[in-house]
């Protein structure tokens, strides 16, 4: 079985995430790989049986050309480039085959009393273009370059597994 995770990173800490998240899958038996979102197909191939999306939290949610810009500004410098997030990406994909599941995460600052999340965001839109909803996971930064608090690689990588285990068991 296989899955594919598409990552939006400015810093380099969602795809470290991302990275920890496949190697999670690979060991609850799920192939996949992480794919920068600048290079993600618009279509998902047919055997990919999940769809994880995971990106950074902008301004409360998913980027924008803007914030992204912003980012590099401030010395960010994505795969691929900042022309292309989740959200454009998102707004571009094709709907779902049946019984694909998707799943949603992204990276935020640990601050107390701070919303928004870009998971919630992109999940959202994957739930619209039929995927059958999966879980949203937040993974913790200590500000907006990073570093990753400690053990949150951990946490995504057992969060990988968790996902892996839940669509063997949906087969
Ligand atoms: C323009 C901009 C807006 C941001 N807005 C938020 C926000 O609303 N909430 C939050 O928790 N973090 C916010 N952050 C911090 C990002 O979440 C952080 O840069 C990101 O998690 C780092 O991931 P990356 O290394 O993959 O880019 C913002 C960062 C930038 C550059």
């Amino acid at each position: 079985m296989r899955a594919l995770v598409v990552v939006e990173s400015m810093f380099g800490n969602t795809l470290a995430v991302a990275r920890a998240v496949v190697e999670g899958l690979s060991a609850g038996g799920v192939d996949g790989d992480a794919v920068p979102v600048t290079e993600a197909p618009s279509q998902v191939a047919p055997e990919v049986r999940l769809l994880v999306v995971g990106g950074p939290t902008h301004a409360f949610g998913l980027s924008r050309e803007g914030t992204r810009a912003d980012a590099v500004r401030q010395g960010g410098h994505p795969d691929g480039g900042a022309d292309t997030g989740l959200r454009e990406w998102l707004a571009a994909l094709e709907p779902a085959e049946p019984g694909v599941a998707s799943a949603a995460f992204d990276t935020r600052v640990r601050k107390r009393g701070i919303p928004g999340s870009a998971a919630r965001g992109a999940e959202k839109r994957l739930a619209r273009l039929g995927y059958a909803q999966g879980p949203t996971m937040s993974f913790w930064v200590n500000g907006v370059s990073g570093p990753l608090i400690d053990g949150e690689l951990g946490r995504a990588r057992a969060w990988g597994e968790e996902l892996a285990g839940r669509v063997s068991a949906d087969r």
